[in-house]
């Protein structure tokens, strides 16, 4: 297969062709999502939750990110891999953004970074994209934020759909390749992509963004508890992993396992 590109994605907006992304934290299931034809991968700050087990993605730093993509660039050679600058790296200054973005583009070894914000980060969004560094935006509900927006609720109902559109405008006139938009109203998020240049990518923002992303661990079955209403479950990993290591368990204890074929 062939790398894929920013300019692919913008081709396939072009011409009307949806893509998937999904996030992934490790070499394992890179190499999976790679196989089954996701061409854009994001190693999300949301390993925050299903990686660490914190709370929100306010917790998670630099140093807990970086090798993380390191895995998931080895598993996922053609993919075109987004890390996501952490809350707390970037917000103070376009040289801190920039500083960051390098950190995870020479460490990390990424093909492009991600940060939340509409207007309030258009400076770093310049400043990262002129030092040759490809920046995904997240505007609407921005989890790094979860406490300045009073919890997890849509962004852009009523007025609020100006400020929302005003923020996917700036985005793109600072240079961002693709936006994601989480949690918005779907004739809203239809109305952005309608009129970005650049592709939309839509979690909980309606069908008729350009892309969708989902975290991989939602989409597959392997979270614990309730998940979003914009959640889809195509599978049930968590299940089929639960059952593997309990049999296996069984095995041990009854003796069946290991069999004379796994013996030397
Ligand atoms: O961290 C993440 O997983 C994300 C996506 C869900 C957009 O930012
Ligand atoms: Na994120």
């Amino acid at each position: 297969g062939r790398k894929t590109r920013t300019h692919h994605l913008h081709a396939m907006k072009a011409s009307g062709d949806r893509w998937a992304m999904l996030t992934a934290y490790d070499y394992s299931s890179a190499r999976i999502f790679e196989e089954a034809g996701i061409p854009v991968l994001l190693v999300g700050d949301s390993a925050a939750n299903v990686v660490y087990g914190y709370d929100t993605t306010v917790h998670i730093g630099i140093d807990e990110l970086i090798p993380l993509v390191r895995g998931v660039v080895r598993g996922a050679p053609n993919a075109l891999v987004v890390a996501d600058l952490p809350f707390g790296t970037y917000e103070v200054s376009p040289q801190q953004a920039v500083e960051t973005a390098v950190r995870f583009m020479r460490e990390g070894q990424a093909n492009a970074v991600k940060l939340e914000g509409g207007e309030r980060v258009a400076e770093q969004i310049a400043a990262i994209t002129a030092a040759g560094i490809p920046v995904m935006a997240h505007i609407g509900f921005t989890p790094q934020s979860v406490n300045g927006l009073g919890g997890f609720r849509v962004q852009g109902r009523g007025d609020a759909s100006e400020q929302l559109v005003a923020d996917a405008i700036a985005v793109q006139e600072a240079g961002a390749f693709a936006v994601v938009m989480e949690m918005v109203p779907a004739e809203l998020a239809g109305q952005v992509t309608r009129k970005l240049m650049i592709p939309t990518v839509g979690i909980g923002a309606g069908n008729e963004c350009d892309a969708q992303v989902l975290v991989w661990q939602d989409m597959a079955g392997y979270t614990s508890g309730k998940t979003a209403k914009f959640v889809k479950r195509f599978g049930n990993v968590g299940d089929e992993l639960r059952t593997a290591a309990a049999t296996y368990a069984a095995e041990v204890r009854s003796g069946a396992f290991p069999a004379e074929e796994h013996s030397f």
